[in-house]
């Protein structure tokens, strides 16, 4: 079955927050943060809601899409504006769209779920899904505690996946998860982030390298071959470490989360509009989306762009 990208949009709040701005009230500075997370600055506000819904209006003008060519709407979300109803209807109304539409919860690897789960409506006789990544990460954060405080924040992006009998983008995925590590990061109901950073990291690494190699391996794709990494943006460390044991050149990685930190189900396609946007996007070349996160779940795709 043929899967077509056809727009991509992003949303990101205007207020920018430098590691100096964070060191002023919390025990940590720029040169630490900078070495141990590749985090510069990052932005904050809007919320899973305005930030989904604008990035979702401007996929749809870059895929030249109308309203009514929408069949449904998958919105990645760890942090609904509400417990219930979803953030996708509210997205759907303020969008003016007028189809099915549902929250996806996978933490981090949210999009890359996402995306497969298009991917399967697609089968069943959808023609166009618009896939949301939205994220208000900073509304569920302590601000005097600097684990989290130094790598969460905000933004949104966004995709029109097309179903096309003549050929396909999406070449396969791997997609996991183990709820017996659920512990390392959480957020309690009126809680905050909290995480067990050694544990998240030894683990982050090992299920990027394990699902990237089984889809490649599912796809014919040889790492030699991999022109690009999009990889989820929650340290720059892990992505170091993870395209090492890969044998993918580190330059090959789209790297945004110095400018805008972990954004969790926002981070692949923010990654992806910076790639494009640079030119690193080229046809016919093969590309790695990999994500982790809470849970833990994990999610890999190899793309060859059309
Ligand atoms: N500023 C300054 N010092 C800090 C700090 C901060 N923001 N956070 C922790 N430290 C301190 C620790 O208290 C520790 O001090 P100690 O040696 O006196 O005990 C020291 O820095 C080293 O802490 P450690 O936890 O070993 O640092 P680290 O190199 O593992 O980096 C993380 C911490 C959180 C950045 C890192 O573990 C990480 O990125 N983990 C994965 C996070 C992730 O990907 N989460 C999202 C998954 S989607």
């Amino acid at each position: 079955m043929g899967v077509r990208f056809k727009g991509w949009g992003t949303a990101l709040p205007d207020r920018i927050v430098t590691n100096d701005e964070l060191s002023k009230t919390l025990d940590t500075t720029n040169e630490w943060i900078i070495e141990r997370t590749g985090i510069k600055e990052r932005r904050i506000g809007g919320s899973a809601l305005t930030l989904g819904t604008l990035a979702g209006q401007r996929a749809l003008e870059d895929a030249g899409y109308g309203l009514d060519d929408i069949d449904f709407l998958v919105l990645a979300t760890t942090t609904p504006d509400r417990i219930t109803p979803a953030t996708a209807p509210m997205i759907a109304n303020a969008m003016g769209l007028h189809c099915p539409a549902m929250d996806l919860n996978a933490a981090c690897s949210g999009f890359m779920y996402a995306v497969r789960t298009a991917y399967g409506l697609l089968e069943t006789g959808q023609k166009r899904i618009l896939v949301i990544g939205a994220e208000h990460l900073s509304r569920w954060v302590d601000w005097n505690d600097r684990t989290m405080a130094v790598l969460l924040a905000d933004g949104a992006g966004a995709t029109v996946l097309e179903y096309d009998p003549d050929g396909t983008d999406l070449l396969s995925f791997s997609l996991g998860a183990d709820g017996s590590a659920a512990d390392l990061l959480t957020c309690e109901h009126d809680g905050f982030f909290q995480m067990d950073g050694k544990e998240v990291f030894r683990r982050a690494v090992r299920v990027v390298v394990s699902s990237a190699e089984a889809a490649m391996a599912e796809a014919g794709v040889t790492a030699d071959q991999i022109a690009l990494v999009i990889p989820h943006q929650a340290n720059l460390r892990i992505i170091q470490a993870a395209t090492q044991r890969l044998g993918i050149d580190m330059e090959r990685a789209v790297i945004v989360l110095d400018r805008y930190g972990n954004t969790s189900s926002a981070s692949i396609p923010l990654a992806f509009f910076d790639a494009r946007e640079n030119g690193r996007v080229k046809a016919g070349e093969y590309a790695l989306m990999t994500g982790f996160g809470a849970g833990m779940t994990w999610a890999s795709a190899i793309v060859q762009w059309s």
